[in-house]
């Protein structure tokens, strides 16, 4: 469940900074005053540009860094001074980090055998993990006789059993291939419904990221730039970095035509547009020039047709890429270039030939405008 100001939060990170120094002259700002709550039994996704400080985040939160400044909280308790045993936070990573001379029952025990439970104990732990993770008949098999699905399979195995709290993932997928990935996800998820734990998973891929958690926390430069659930990070990203991060959107300097009660008009090209307000991260002025920012996926493409409607313009097709789910189209109206997304529709016969006359279909109120400045 989120985390709110009515329901406690489990893992909560107050003010959170780490400054990298490898040289005296040197200061690497990796996380720069991060805060965010995370509900128990909830899973969040953190995502980010390479270097963002993702990981860094994460090892924080294990242990196995300690914070420059800040605090961070587990069940309303400061955690931020122990080490790494005595927080009961597992990491799972990309390269599975197995004991390559243990086999995969071994592997799986071996964070309950550091605890001294019994071997029968052990064994039945042991066991219902291979269950629920598909790894029955190959207990004795070392991780070199496994494929990249098992061994990940085991590293969350080996995480699992230990009934952590909290169980923090750093790209754990990135290994595998396509169909693997989606397969494992999917794992994961379910996982971590029947046991109720509670998740961070961090990745850089923004499919996964709004896939599947409660929650996504999107990090820029060692900052966490914006919040929410997936819906609302790609339908209403606050910044033009979250728009062309998550939604990949098409960006244009705009003019701004008039500015009334609840929309603002801005013109681009030769057409006009009526954006809410509440789609700007500013008040714009009159005649003020702002950055508009345009989903892919929220315009229609057409036949060419006689009359144009509101919100329409012509186009011509410049590019179109397939790839199964979805037509790229790459388009351009006068001096304007414009991606468009369209849905591989069952049955669709839409598909566009380069140099073919279009027409655009635009949806304003899923336009955003930004500060030029900003
Ligand atoms: N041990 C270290 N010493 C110095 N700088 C470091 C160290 N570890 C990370 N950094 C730097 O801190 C910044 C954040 O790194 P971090 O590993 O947290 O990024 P990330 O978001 O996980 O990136 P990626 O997606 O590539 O894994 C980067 O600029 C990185 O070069
Ligand atoms: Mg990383």
């Amino acid at each position: 469940m989120e985390a709110t100001k009515e329901t406690p939060a489990f893992l909560e990170l107050r003010e959170v900074s780490k400054t990298y120094m490898p040289t005296k002259t040197q200061r690497i700002q990796a996380v720069e005053r991060v805060s965010f709550r995370v509900g128990r039994g909830e899973f969040v996704t953190l995502i980010g540009p390479s270097g963002c400080g993702k990981s860094t985040t994460l090892r924080m939160i294990a242990g196995f860094l300690k914070p420059t400044s800040g605090d961070i909280l587990l069940d309303g308790v400061s955690i931020t001074s122990l080490g790494p045993d005595q927080r009961n936070i597992p990491m799972v990573f990309q390269n599975y980090a197995l004991f390559p001379h243990l086999n995969v029952f071994e592997n799986i025990a071996y964070g309950l055998k550091a605890r001294n439970l019994s071997a029968d104990a052990i064994a039945h732990d042991v066991a219902m993990m291979c269950q629920m993770l598909n790894l029955v008949g190959i207990e004795t098999r070392f991780p070199d006789e496994l494929s990249d699905g098992q061994q990940q399979r085991v590293s969350l195995a080996r995480a699992l059993v230990l009934k952590p709290k909290i169980l923090l993932f750093d790209e754990p997928l990135s290994n595998l291939d396509a169909r693997l990935r989606i397969q494992t996800r999917a794992e994961i998820k379910r996982m971590q419904q029947i046991l109720k734990i509670t998740v961070l998973y961090v990745t850089h891929d923004q499919m996964e990221a709004l896939s599947i958690p409660d929650r996504v926390l999107v990090m820029h430069k060692g900052r966490v730039v914006q919040q929410g659930r997936p819906r609302e990070i790609y339908n209403d990203p606050k910044t033009p970095f979250v728009a062309d991060f998550i939604g990949n959107a098409n960006f244009y300097d705009a003019y701004v035509v008039s500015v009334q009660a609840d929309f603002v008009q801005v013109s681009l090209h030769d057409r006009e547009f009526n954006i809410p307000l509440s789609h700007c991260d500013h008040l714009p002025t009159k005649d003020e020039i702002v950055l508009l920012s345009i989903h892919p996926i929220t315009i229609t493409l057409g036949d060419a047709v006689a009359q144009l409607a509101e919100n329409q313009s012509r186009a011509t097709v410049e590019q179109c890429l397939f790839n199964g789910q979805s037509f790229e189209y790459t388009t351009t109206f006068g001096d304007t270039t414009i991606r468009v997304l369209h849905p591989n529709l069952q049955g669709s016969a839409l598909e566009y030939a380069v140099g073919e006359s279009v027409v655009l279909t635009f949806h304003p109120q899923t336009f955003h405008i930004y500060s030029i400045k900003g």
